[in-house]
């Protein structure tokens, strides 16, 4: 039998793109337009992330809701002159300029959003008659089976892909701590999501890709989970230590400098586990809560009152240098990042590694 040559491309609803791999989106900038453009131009799919877009408007006189709006249109009009090719946008549910978000990517014509910390069942309502598509973030089939039956009784219609992302992911989580402690792995979650997709490509006469994410690490890792019947991955940690992503170089340091042991789970204001690096403002925080006043009023269930820290602010702070008063968030695995590399030479290095893997396999 000859060797596979090239990697598989993935499609979502009306797109494709050349590799099956995903940049996830990685708030509060971290993928922005450099990163996600970068991505895309080289043949995988780039997402930005659109937590914290009204940052981006300056704007006198706007409310917040507006400033997301505007600002994460002029975000993506920037990532349309880096790249023509399709691009992806994540969109927090939590959020509370969700629907305004939604619009913004609407309006800009991006090829697909991404949805997940909580269940987008609204989202279909958003988009109706354009042609954007739609892909939530799950963690269980539970989950997917809850959001395939809402979805196709109310709005008629199914998600165009399904990320199912594991416990070793990094930003906020959808298991608890509990469920964590146990170890779920990411391959019985995605065999889970997987049966449970084969019945719904049957009964609707449709196909469903499910995308993997959360701890894959090398081509081998993507080699294992297109075997298992995945169409694709979505990787997180991996980009952030490249050239091209949008957070300052001392964010990317923690990734490189941290052990096994400085990785740690946190409760975020979000209500959900946050995957983040020991540092001082950890210690501070934990010990004592901070006191601040809420500017951002970005999340649906966050009481500023009774939030140890703010959120917005702290991942803020850290994706711009200032990590005395920051959090930065990673995956699991962040401590196997011991260079900076282009995403063109990630990329590489992850087809090499993946074809070798299927090869043997
Ligand atoms: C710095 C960082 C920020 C993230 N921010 C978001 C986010 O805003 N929205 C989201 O849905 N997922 C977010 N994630 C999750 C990623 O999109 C991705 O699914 C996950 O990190 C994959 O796991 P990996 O990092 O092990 O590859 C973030 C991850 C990281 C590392």
């Amino acid at each position: 039998m000859s060797n596979q040559i090239a990697l598989p491309t993935l499609s979502i609803g009306n797109i494709t793109v050349n590799l099956p791999i995903i940049q996830g989106g990685m708030g509060v900038a971290v993928s922005s337009f450099g990163l996600a453009s970068a991505v895309s131009e080289e043949g995988a799919l780039g997402v930005v992330a659109a937590v914290g877009s009204a940052m981006a408007c300056d704007e006198p006189g706007l409310s917040y809701q507006q400033r997301s709006y505007r600002g994460l249109r002029t975000i993506l009009q920037k990532t349309r002159t880096l790249t023509q090719k399709p691009v992806g946008v994540n969109i927090m549910c939590a959020l509370s300029d969700y629907d305004q978000l939604v619009g913004a990517a609407v309006a800009e014509h991006i090829e697909v959003i991404f949805s997940g910390a909580g269940l987008p069942l609204h989202l279909p309502a958003l988009t109706e008659g354009t042609k954007t598509n739609l892909v939530p973030i799950v963690s269980s089939a539970r989950a997917a089976s809850i959001l395939c039956r809402t979805w196709a009784k109310k709005y008629h219609r199914l998600p165009d892909a399904l990320v199912v992302e594991g416990p070793m992911a990094g930003g906020h989580l959808g298991f608890s701590l509990d469920e964590i402690a146990q170890r779920p792995s990411l391959e019985k979650i995605v065999s889970e999501v997987l049966a449970y997709v084969k019945t719904v490509e049957e009964q609707y006469q449709c196909r469903i890709p499910v995308i993997a994410a959360g701890g894959i690490f090398t081509g081998a890792d993507i080699a294992r989970f297109l075997n298992l019947g995945a169409a694709g991955v979505q990787m997180g940690t991996r980009f952030v230590c490249t050239h091209e992503c949008d957070a300052s170089e001392s964010f990317k340091k923690m990734y490189l400098d941290c052990r096994e042991e400085d990785i740690i789970l946190v409760k975020s204001p979000v209500g959900l586990p946050l995957r983040v690096i020991k540092n001082a403002f950890l210690d501070r925080i934990m010990k004592e809560r901070e006191s601040f006043s809420c500017t951002y009023h970005c999340l649906k269930g966050c009481i500023p009152a009774r939030s140890p820290y703010c959120i917005a602010m702290a991942l803020t702070k850290a994706v711009v240098g200032a990590l005395d008063n920051g959090i930065v968030t990673c995956g699991a695995n962040a401590y196997r990042c011991h260079e900076i590399v282009s995403v063109h030479d990630l990329l590489s290095e992850l087809q090499r590694e993946c074809l070798a893997e299927q090869n043997r396999l």
